[in-house]
């Protein structure tokens, strides 16, 4: 049996577009919070409804990007290594992120300030390989650190429209070898490196990805989106994937969709390292050989 999806979230509670730090944001355009806290607790509910499990980090005032707990670091088995944020308005979450983690079952592993790494936001695994996104919020010194600490290949990528300021808004990993993109936010190298590296690329239009098609949330075979991406739709299904829409109107507001509302705790689907660790799981469960293929992100690494 696979292990049960675990997800973190944030309640909107404080959520707002306090400052701008992104094309996506602007004061003068403020998200309704009502309608706010009800597309949230919507998508909290697919998620569940999904098998997920979530926990939640408790929200705080003053730190209205909270809810996008992609960003709050990257999980690599039980290790987690904290996100070091760009800008100063979202540096406070740093310390609240460190507690959350530290007072759970992982191991928390910190980059020096000056280290800019957005988390799951710009690090995004696709089978073994970690694709990193950088220039606009991560860095690729961060990135190299990180690739260090976990053991792992890692394949930078440089954002170059700052509408798609982080990875996860124009690239998604679906499963191990397939994964969906918008190649405009790509230099030609980094769209050469992501043809090279993912066995399948479904392409996403110029209009859907202004949708936040590619920030969706994949958990198992289902694939949740913001509400106007049809094209991407009808391509998840060609490809045997489910996919769902929900409304989050609000959340684009500051530059955020589905895939940033949530952090994958146990791995995402496409991780090549979660997909060894389900089928140790399985090896466990009926008493056969455990799968030796690369060393176990169980272990704490350090
Ligand atoms: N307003 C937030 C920021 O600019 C949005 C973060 C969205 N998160 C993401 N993983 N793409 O940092």
């Amino acid at each position: 049996m696979t292990k049960q999806p675990h997800i973190l979230m944030c309640p909107p509670t404080y959520y707002g577009v306090q400052y701008e730090i992104n094309p996506w944001m602007s004061r003068a355009r403020q998200p309704d919070q009502l309608l706010a806290m009800q597309q949230w607790e919507t998508l909290h509910g697919i998620l569940v409804g999904c098998g997920a499990r979530i926990s939640l980090q408790t929200p705080v005032p003053g730190l209205p990007d909270m809810v996008f707990t992609a960003n709050a670091g990257m999980v690599y088995g039980r290790l987690v290594i904290l996100s070091r944020f760009r800008f100063p308005q979202r540096q406070g979450e740093h310390a609240h992120n460190g507690s959350w983690f530290g007072e759970r079952e992982f191991t928390v592993r910190d980059l020096p300030p000056s280290m800019y790494f957005e988390g799951a936001g710009d690090a995004l695994f696709c089978g073994d390989t970690l694709y990193a996104g950088y220039r606009l919020r991560s860095e690729m010194q961060s990135h190299q650190r990180v690739a260090e600490i976990i053991a792992c290949r890692a394949l930078a990528l440089e954002l170059v429209d700052p509408y798609y300021y982080h990875l996860d808004t124009c690239f998604c990993p679906l499963a191990p070898g397939i994964a969906a993109y918008f190649p405009a936010a790509f230099d030609h190298y980094g769209q050469q490196v992501l043809q090279a590296g993912v066995e399948t690329l479904i392409e996403v239009s110029a209009r859907e990805a202004r949708a936040f098609a590619c920030n969706a949330v994949v958990v198992g075979k289902t694939v949740i989106t913001n509400s106007g991406c049809p094209t991407f739709h009808r391509q998840l299904s060609d490809h045997g994937f489910e996919p769902m829409a929900t409304p989050l109107s609000e959340f684009v507001k500051a530059g955020g969709s589905a895939k940033c509302l949530t952090l994958r705790l146990d791995g995402e689907e496409a991780a090549g390292w979660k997909a060894d660790q389900d089928a140790c799981t399985q090896d466990t469960a009926s008493r056969k050989t455990g799968n030796a293929k690369r060393p176990s992100p169980e272990r704490p690494l350090d």
